[in-house]
């Protein structure tokens, strides 16, 4: 039987290599096997959880549709939307809401790292942002969620919710315990100035990440600039211990290469990094350099991006009402 898969995206701009490897390519892996059924979400209420210009909300919304269909996504064999036009994932993340616990969501260690020091100030949104997460899962009846090492704790909420939801009603097996699909290698790819940092969007330094609307030779310039150490190139796989950089260069070699970490090694094995460098950029230009391009030319056509997304929100809208019209009556309404 095939995989119902759900995932989301945050529209707030700069999408980057991170994205691209821990999630986005696997979301088009999983669309292209037989059978799936893929539902891709571009999660605009998610991203309001910390303040947005709203000129700027509304570009990146289309921005990362617009990287959705350049990586290979198709919105004839998947459904594309945003969440803000299907009204059921605010509905059922109210509902979710009141099954989850505080004591959970205390836990959650994004919320730590988004809030820093002065929680107080953070918004609520910010807080319960896991919720709509499993809202968003759970109305799909998803089995499989596809995502980067980042949200493993937030599935493992979403199942919480579902366990307690059926329980606490007795209606078993109505939500559906969602598996993640977190690749075991390559699922955390880090900055590319402190391999102890993940790549991230809200990065201030630009050069820490290649974003999918890079050109050439942003990209070339970047690799060229990547931190790496003063030790030889590796020669096994515990040459890496405690070089992160190396360990990520070499990850995101492996990972755009479709091969393992071992045999990337073995390929440079003796040889210095610049070389390793060039071929290096030669693989993310090449993956890379033509989603960027089909982005920049989406983006000229915004009517085309809203109507994808409208017509993918009809499709959505119909299934995930339907889940909160059941999850209503169950809950008395
Ligand atoms: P976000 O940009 O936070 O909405 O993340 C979208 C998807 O990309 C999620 O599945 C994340 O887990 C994944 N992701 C974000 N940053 C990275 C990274 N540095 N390495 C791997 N996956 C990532
Ligand atoms: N929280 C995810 C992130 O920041 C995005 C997201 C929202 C998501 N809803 C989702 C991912 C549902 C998977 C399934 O990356």
């Amino acid at each position: 039987m095939g995989k119902k898969i759900f995932s989301g995206v945050q529209p707030t701009g700069n999408l980057h290599l991170g994205n691209y490897i821990g999630a986005i390519k696997n979301f088009v892996e999983l669309q292209n096997q037989k059978d799936n059924n893929c539902v891709f979400c571009v999660v605009d209420l998610h991203a309001i959880t910390v303040k947005q210009d709203p000129k700027t909300l509304k570009d990146n919304i289309r921005e990362t549709t617009a990287a959705f269909l350049a990586s290979g996504i198709d919105p004839e064999k998947s459904i594309i939307f945003n969440q803000s036009l299907v009204s059921a994932h605010a509905e059922g993340s109210w509902m979710l809401g009141c099954v989850a616990r505080m004591g959970w969501l205390n836990r959650m260690t994004q919320f730590k790292e988004k809030a820093g020091k002065d929680k107080e100030k953070a918004s609520i949104g910010l807080y319960i942002y896991p919720v709509l997460m499993a809202a968003d899962i759970l109305l799909y009846d998803a089995t499989h969620v596809p995502v980067g090492e980042d949200q493993k704790q937030h599935l493992e909420l979403s199942r919480d919710i579902a366990q307690k939801f059926n329980l606490d009603f007795n209606v078993p097996n109505f939500l559906k315990v969602p598996e993640p699909l977190i690749k075991k290698n390559f699922s955390r790819i880090m900055s590319l100035k402190d391999g102890t940092k993940k790549m991230s969007k809200s990065d201030p330094s630009d050069l820490s990440r290649i974003n999918l609307t890079d050109s050439k030779e942003e990209i070339v310039n970047k690799i060229k600039k990547a931190k790496t150490d003063t030790r030889p190139f590796p020669e096994n796989e515990k040459d890496l211990n405690k070089r992160p950089e190396v360990e990520n260069l070499l990850g995101i070699y492996s990972s755009l290469n479709n091969q393992s970490l071992k045999n990337s090694i073995n390929e440079f094995a003796g040889k210095n990094f610049s070389e390793f460098k060039e071929k290096l950029s030669e693989i993310v230009v090449e993956k890379i350099y033509p989603i960027s391009k089909e982005i920049n030319k989406l983006q000229k056509d915004n009517n085309f991006i809203d109507d994808v997304l409208k017509v993918g929100s009809e499709k959505a809208g119909a299934i995930a009402s339907e889940k909160v019209k059941k999850m209503k009556e169950i809950l008395g309404f």
